[in-house]
């Protein structure tokens, strides 16, 4: 049942309304992998790493609610539930306790890696059915690779 009238046809709904899902749980995961690693990172670094980590939180929250609520205006009802993140997430478990800032950087470098990867193929999928949707897509990805450069300059 959607008590919202789409305006794309039904194919099109299935390919955006997947890759709008999607989006929301690899954000709603890294916000709650950044807060893990804010909380545990220890070492030399640790406040730049520390401080930096809030970034990525603030981009990964703020889109998070961007592209839910676009599922929503669309029709698809958005599900970020935490065993639906858990279930289906890009990003590899984070290891229990302290960890050191230069683990830290690796961790933030793979989770980037891997959610950007999943965006770039939601751009394509999204670009030909519904450009409002890619277009939000494109502008979360562009702050993802910000961060991701950040913590790739951080790491030679
Ligand atoms: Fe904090």
């Amino acid at each position: 049942m959607s008590v919202v009238k789409s305006p794309l046809s039904e194919a099109d709904l299935k390919t955006v309304g997947n890759a709008l899902q999607g989006a929301l749980v690899d954000l709603v995961d890294l916000a709650l992998v950044a807060k893990q690693v804010h909380w545990n990172v220890v070492g030399p670094r640790f406040r730049s790493v520390h401080l930096q980590l809030d970034e990525v939180v603030d981009t990964a929250r703020q889109h998070s609610d961007t592209v839910a609520e676009r599922a929503s205006a669309l029709g698809v009802s958005p599900d970020g539930r935490s065993a639906t993140v858990a279930s289906s997430s890009a990003i590899g478990k984070v290891p229990e306790g302290w960890i050191k800032d230069e683990e830290a950087v690796r961790i933030l470098v793979a989770s980037l890696g891997a959610v950007i990867t999943r965006m770039r193929e939601r751009i394509e999928a999204t670009g030909d059915p519904d450009p409002v949707s890619e277009d939000i897509l494109i502008t979360l990805t562009g702050e993802l690779e910000k961060h991701a450069w950040m913590f790739q300059a951080e790491s030679v």
